[in-house]
């Protein structure tokens, strides 16, 4: 009997809109919510053989995919450009939609300062981004609730992802600057590419169609 496929996505709003992705290819996330304490859940996809889904931290996805314990994964390409993980990242899933900006309070441009202090959980991405733009930032790195570090002057700016904006306005703050559009990516394993081909290559032409399906639908 074959190896299981085993697949590692994120925990939160990506796993509910993903469910509706993964369906359309054959594989019924709907036991996931049904035992939430369960790390490890067994499912059986039609033509694809023994799938195991694993329910991880979203930072976490791509290191489990990296080193081999996951064949494939979910990942927003947020987290793929903070890590750089050694990776493929063949599909835009389309889901997830977000944007990575620098923001902050509307009277403060970090871009007229010599060293802007920026809070973020994106130290790698935060630190390119300015040195881009000829500065050397000092990065202040946090784990959440970033939007709070210009409000009580920890920073002069946070990078951030922003999807609707609500965050900012209701705590005073603006998009200073885009800086990439950020959407969920499916990952894959190197090795997994060979080693279980049939099944990854399966999964990955199912997901395409349905994500195909989904962006043609009204
Ligand atoms: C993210 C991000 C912003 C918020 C943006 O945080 O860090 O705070 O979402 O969304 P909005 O533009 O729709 O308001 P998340 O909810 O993932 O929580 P976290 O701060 O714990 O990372």
């Amino acid at each position: 009997m074959s190896a299981p496929l085993r697949i590692g996505l994120p925990k939160g709003r990506i796993l509910d809109d993903a469910g509706e992705l993964f369906r359309a290819a054959g594989v019924d996330l709907a036991p996931l919510r049904a035992d939430k304490r369960r790390l490890i859940h067994p499912l059986e996809a039609e033509g694809l053989g023994p799938v195991e889904v694993l329910v991880l931290r979203a930072s976490d996805v791509a290191p489990y995919v990296e080193h081999g314990a996951c064949a494939v994964g979910v990942v927003g390409n947020d987290t793929l450009e903070e890590q750089q993980p050694d990776v493929l990242w063949p599909l835009d899933l389309g889901i997830g939609r977000c944007r990575m900006c620098v923001a902050g309070l509307p009277g403060v441009d970090p871009f007229s300062l010599e060293q802007p202090r920026i809070a973020t959980k994106y130290g790698r991405v935060a630190k390119a981004h300015f040195s881009a733009r000829g500065l050397d930032a000092h990065i202040i790195e946090l784990s959440g609730a970033i939007e709070l570090a210009p409000l009580v002057g920890l920073a002069d700016a946070i990078v951030d992802i922003v999807e609707t904006g609500e965050t900012l306005r209701q705590n005073g703050l603006v998009v200073h600057e885009p800086i990439f559009d950020v959407s969920a990516r499916l990952v894959v394993n190197r090795a997994a590419l060979r080693l279980q081909m049939a099944a990854v290559r399966g999964l990955l032409e199912r997901l395409e169609a349905a994500v195909a399906a989904r962006e043609e639908a009204p």
